[in-house]
């Protein structure tokens, strides 16, 4: 009868695993090649009985180490949870070893899938992850972004350029980062080890239908059979009244659970959470080698020009509060300013590439939400979440004067959309580079694994209280060292295009404005030039890192001439 009884259950557990959704990762994680394992393990050298009650790397003495949250599932349904779970506690582990500082990586998942570093679309295994990124390393999703697809591993699905002549060309010089050792761990107190050693690790989960369904709190769920078919990261533990859970990332947007994670409880196995679980320790150069291969002058001159930006004066400002200026002494202000290292902090958000996987003139997109996300983060103190507001909502929303998307677009339209309707982080809608409709589906969508997609109708928009135009220098410095970066509109010349690094100095007085970027931070050099400090949307492989530095005081390029501000709302 009994046993009657637990088999009646088992296959109960059976069924439901099979409703829940389609499995994206394998029971077992395996190594090819075993795992690789050079220095001490964390549960060999740290003493259990000393780790805290609670630690998390979303707060670790202040500092929010973790990436921006992630979907797996957008813009369509893809079990790449293999991938995600891992790329984003690799990609986590590098703001650790670089405590926090410039740049915030966050590690092109779309790569390991085109590639079949471990599986596809259609699930993987972990373990193949860290082997591949430690044969071949991996760029950031400047390279490559995030399209839930199952790509091809060619050198343009590793890391492209497109431009609206050539179409899209491999890029042969660019950043990679690399894993040394790579293994398996099991159980909760070296499970605790490793994360508090080395930061947060991966683990296979019986995602059941329960789960699914979670809005918050402290999770449990125990099967007669639990069925790993899932991948998450987890970050760190805690405790209530008494119960210890683990505090997990999910990849299934900020719409879901506690703002994109949650939390279980430890010891008893809850959804198989504490069986099978990997980690990597990221190398920030190629193993084996003296030092990074630096960056070379690109052998074939890549073309990014643009007519993004289409301004119209007609466009309303909303201006609520007296201006920076007018309450800010000059002299009060640093000689030497930088969003990246501020008290050795770095408020910037991640980098962009509006030209992948095709060209899209949607720098007036970039620019603003990149401006805005940073004074985000920088009002946040860097907590988490790091939002990346969505620059594809705006390309697919915004519409002034006939001009719109991928075409180019008005960036004081962009902050006066948001001001009128608010605007979702990239986990509702990712950068897609194209210009799409603007119903609700294409604000903020979710994805099933039957293969349809549906508009999300509960999730958070950032809103701003005012926006408005702000121009010279003077002006300039005060608001950004009052409020945080500026959207600003220049001239793109060929010179600016091959730029590679340094102060850059336009001599051909170009001045017809058409492409929009964020202006971060100013300086001067040892020689006495003032300069800029700004970002582009163009990559990490372009300029400095992504970053330029332009002369300042002169209008050079027209920079001192269109910029636009916004003050974000306050987060709750
Ligand atoms: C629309 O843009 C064109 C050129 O981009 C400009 O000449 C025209 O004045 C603009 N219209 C309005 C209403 O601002
Ligand atoms: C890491 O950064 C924090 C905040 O800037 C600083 O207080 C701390 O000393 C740094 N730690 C190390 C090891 O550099
Ligand atoms: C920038 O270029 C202008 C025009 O050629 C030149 O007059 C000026 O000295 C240059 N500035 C610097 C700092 O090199």
């Amino acid at each position: 009868m009994r046993s009657l009884l637990a088999l009646a259950l088992l296959s109960f557990s059976l069924l439901q695993a099979a409703a829940a959704s389609s499995p994206c990762r394998t029971e077992k994680t395996t190594f090819e090649h075993g795992e690789r394992i050079t220095d001490p393990l964390p549960h060999t050298y740290l003493n259990l009985a000393d780790l805290p009650s609670q630690f998390s790397w979303e707060d670790k003495d202040g500092q929010n180490y973790l990436t921006p949250p992630r979907n797996q599932h957008i813009p369509q349904y893809c079990g790449s949870c293999w991938a995600m779970g891992t790329t984003s506690a690799l990609s986590d582990r590098i703001s650790i070893m670089r405590n926090n500082t410039y740049p915030m990586v966050q590690l092109a998942t779309q790569v390991i899938i085109n590639c079949r570093g471990g599986g596809s679309c259609q699930g993987g295994n972990p373990g193949g992850v860290y082997e591949y990124i430690h044969r071949h390393g991996l760029p950031d999703e400047t390279c490559q972004n995030y399209e839930a697809r199952n790509g091809e591993c060619t050198p343009i699905e590793i890391c492209e350029n497109c431009s609206p002549k050539n179409g899209c060309v491999a890029i042969q010089d660019y950043t990679k980062y690399w894993v040394g050792d790579y293994g398996s761990v099991r159980g909760p107190d070296k499970m605790k080890a490793e994360i508090y050693a080395r930061g947060p690790i991966g683990c296979g989960i019986d995602a059941t239908e329960k789960l699914e369904q979670y809005t918050g709190g402290i999770f449990s769920e125990r099967k007669l059979l639990p069925m790993i078919n899932h991948e998450v990261s987890v970050v760190g533990w805690g405790v209530e009244n008494g119960v210890e859970y683990w505090i997990v990332r999910n990849s299934w947007g900020t719409y879901w659970g506690e703002n994109g994670f949650f939390r279980i409880m430890m010891h008893k196995d809850n959804l198989a959470i504490e069986t099978e679980c990997d980690w990597g320790v990221p190398l920030l150069k190629e193993p084996n080698k003296q030092h990074q291969v630096h960056k070379q002058q690109q052998q074939q001159q890549q073309e990014y020009k643009c007519s993004c930006v289409k301004k119209s004066d007609s466009v309303k400002t909303h201006v609520h509060t007296p201006e920076p200026h007018t309450y800010i002494k000059l002299e009060d202000i640093p000689a030497a300013y930088d969003i990246r290292n501020i008290n050795g902090n770095d408020y910037s958000t991640v980098n962009r590439n509006q030209h992948i996987p095709q060209y899209c003139g949607s720098c007036w997109a970039m620019g603003t939400t990149s401006a805005l996300s940073d004074r985000i983060k920088l009002m946040r103190k860097g907590a988490y979440p790091v939002i990346n507001l969505s620059p594809q909502v705006l390309v697919d929303c915004v519409t002034a004067n006939n001009s719109h998307g991928c075409d180019g677009g008005d960036p004081t339209a962009a902050y006066s959309y948001i001001y009128e309707n608010g605007v979702p982080d990239e986990t509702c809608t990712n950068y897609l580079a194209k210009t799409q409709s603007c119903e609700p589906e294409n604000v903020c969508r979710n994805c099933d694994p039957s293969g349809k997609c549906f508009a999300v109708q509960k999730y958070t928009k950032y809103q701003v209280t005012e926006h408005g135009r702000v121009s010279g220098e003077d002006k300039m410095l005060s608001e950004i060292f009052a409020r945080g970066p500026i959207a600003c509109t220049i001239a793109v010349t060929s010179a600016f295009e091959q730029y590679t690094g340094g102060v850059f100095n336009d001599t051909t007085g170009a001045k017809s404005l058409d492409h929009e970027i964020s202006i971060a931070g100013w300086g001067v050099t040892s020689g006495g030039v003032k300069y800029w400090i700004g970002r582009n949307s163009w990559g990490t492989y372009w300029g400095e890192a992504g970053w330029f530095r332009l002369i300042r005081g002169v209008d050079n390029l027209g920079v001192e001439s269109n910029c636009d501000w916004a003050v974000p709302a306050a987060i709750h």
